[in-house]
């Protein structure tokens, strides 16, 4: 099969709220090249917002289409990559980034405590799997991801009290 076209500088991992949208973008700015969002992508092939994929097709279907987006990106992103929450989860996924992690890709876990993730996770309702009570179910899932995520991730950054160019400038010295 031909090489990949290009990959990505870095992948940032972690929970709704860890900063992992703004930090690419820091990220990218530093390094000189574009920052991507594979729930921006989800969004664009589905042709409609994250909660109403959730709601018109399930999460199945949008952890379908965010492996496909993870993959793609992957071999044709060459800036700086910021994953759904979620998109770990996936054993394809974990298996796309092992690869690219085994081929000397960093994939970066932004570590964050509910304190920190609360007031930038909030209400919104892009993130239908905090509904309710977003405190309690963001506590829940990241008990539950929190070893994925430092299985998977090859950097961990503490991001708590520090802000999204003091984090991007971290992970850019580790580059
Ligand atoms: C999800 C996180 C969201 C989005 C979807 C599911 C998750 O992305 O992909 O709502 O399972 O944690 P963010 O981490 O950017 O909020």
């Amino acid at each position: 099969s031909p090489p990949p076209t290009s990959r990505p500088r870095a992948v940032l991992i972690g929970p709704p709220g860890s900063g992992k949208s703004t930090v690419a973008r820091a990220l990218a700015r530093l390094l000189g090249v574009a920052a991507r969002d594979t729930d921006a992508d989800v969004e664009h092939t589905a042709g409609k917002p994250i909660r109403e994929i959730f709601v018109d097709d399930g999460e199945p279907m949008f952890r379908d289409l965010e492996r496909a987006a993870v993959a793609t990106a992957l071999i044709s992103h060459g800036g700086v990559l910021a994953l759904g929450g979620g998109a770990v989860l996936d054993p394809g996924t974990q298996a796309a980034l092992a690869a690219y992690a085994e081929a000397g890709g960093v994939v970066v876990f932004l570590d964050v405590t509910l304190a920190h993730a609360a007031p930038r996770v909030g209400f919104n309702q892009a993130r239908p799997l905090l509904l309710g009570n977003p405190r309690a179910q963001w506590q829940h899932l990241m008990e539950a991801r929190r070893p994925i995520y430092r299985q998977v991730a090859t950097l961990v950054v503490d991001t708590d009290g520090r802000t999204p160019a003091e984090v991007a400038q971290e992970i850019a010295a580790a580059l």
